[in-house]
């Protein structure tokens, strides 16, 4: 079956890692038709805005998209690209899964957890203003809609994928209203679902558990802040940025991009580490149903890492990100 599915490069290490991903696709022998748009920056003047309507057009027609990093320009400047097009689609489960890879040298072994965090609402809704001068507000959103469908797609994937527990993450101790919502949310989807195992955490709490036993963990759901944060938190667990994949998932349309960044450090210098990348595609081969395909991509990365002969600097190598490719393509033949 051939699959027509959008690519953004992104920019930054976006290019250079989504390269590496669609390489690897293409190597496995799934017939994918890109249709490759760009976003960002670099697109500003030509269209006048960094996400142009061609671009939300292939998405909404495709209904699959592999995205790269989009850099955001900090306290000024253009709205986040990533944050736009999650809210436009209405893309509202952001899944980022964290789990330990043989050979990556992290301060774990045994982690395997999924964290689900809401991707359309809470301080990301945009809404924010100068009350005077020297007074900033931004205002935080958390909805009943919003909330009941984050949990419950967090439970569905417990369902599916058999995950013993769900644990819900919030502040509700001091944002009684907001977070109360959520948690008040989470509690009675909770009850639908007497199979699965269910808990809530206050998110100070949870960082500090899940950096002493993140063992003890299986599927996290949370406002879209607290995923931001104990996303990258939980990254670092496994050995970093550079092995943590992510999908946006809606109803109508799903993006999957790594949760990484653009790392304009490391940029156009063959560095980047495109493990996240690829297991970002295979997420998504998944999705589309290819799930053949993606077990033999993720066996021949967990080969390349737990081998370690050739391996980008942040996980103690020396290898370029397309020699790191050519060796996933090489172990996917074998
Ligand atoms: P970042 O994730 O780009 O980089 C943080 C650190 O991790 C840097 O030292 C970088 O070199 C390293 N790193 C990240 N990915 C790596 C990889 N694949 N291999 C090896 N090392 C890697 O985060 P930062 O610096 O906060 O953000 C840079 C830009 O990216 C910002 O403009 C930010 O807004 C944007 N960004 C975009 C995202 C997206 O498009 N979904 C997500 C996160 C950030």
């Amino acid at each position: 079956m051939l699959h027509r599915i959008t690519l953004i490069p992104g920019d930054g290490i976006g290019p250079e890692v989504t390269a590496s991903a669609r390489k690897i696709v293409d190597a496995s022998g799934v017939k994918i038709e890109w249709d490759i748009v760009q976003a960002g920056a670099a697109v500003i003047e030509e269209y006048g805005t960094p996400l142009p309507d061609y671009v939300l057009d292939s998405i909404k027609k495709n209904k699959t998209a592999l995205k790269g990093p989009v850099t955001t320009p900090v306290g000024k400047g253009f709205r986040s690209v990533n944050v736009t097009l999650r809210q436009t689609l209405n893309l509202y489960s952001n899944i980022r899964p964290v789990k330990t890879y043989e050979g990556v040298k992290s301060r774990y072994d045994n982690v395997d957890l999924v964290i689900f965090r809401e991707n359309t609402e809470d301080l990301y809704a945009g809404i924010e203003h100068m009350v005077s001068g020297d007074i900033a507000e931004s205002i935080k959103i958390i909805s009943k809609k919003a909330s009941d469908r984050i949990v419950r797609a967090a439970f569905d994937y417990a369902r599916k994928h058999n995950r013993k527990k769900v644990t819900a993450v919030h502040k509700a101790n001091i944002m009684k209203l907001s977070d109360g919502l959520f948690l008040k949310c989470a509690k009675n989807i909770a009850d639908e679902y007497n199979d699965i195992e269910f808990e809530d955490v206050i998110v100070d709490a949870m960082s500090m558990k899940l950096v002493l036993n993140p063992e003890n963990y299986d599927v996290l759901v949370m406002p879209n802040l607290y995923g931001d944060i104990l996303s990258d938190m939980a990254s670092g667990l496994v050995g970093g940025l550079g092995l943590m994949p992510g999908a946006n998932i809606g109803e109508d349309g799903a993006v999957f991009e790594p949760a990484h960044g653009s790392a304009p450090d490391i940029a156009g210098q063959n560095k980047a580490n495109p493990s996240a990348a690829i297991l970002t595609a295979v997420m998504m081969l998944n999705h589309i149903g290819e799930s053949e395909a993606a077990e033999k991509i993720e066996k021949a990365l967990a080969e390349t890492i737990r081998e370690g002969l050739c391996l980008t600097e942040d996980l103690g190598g020396s290898a370029g990100t397309t020699e790191f490719t050519e060796e996933v393509i090489k172990k996917m033949s074998i």
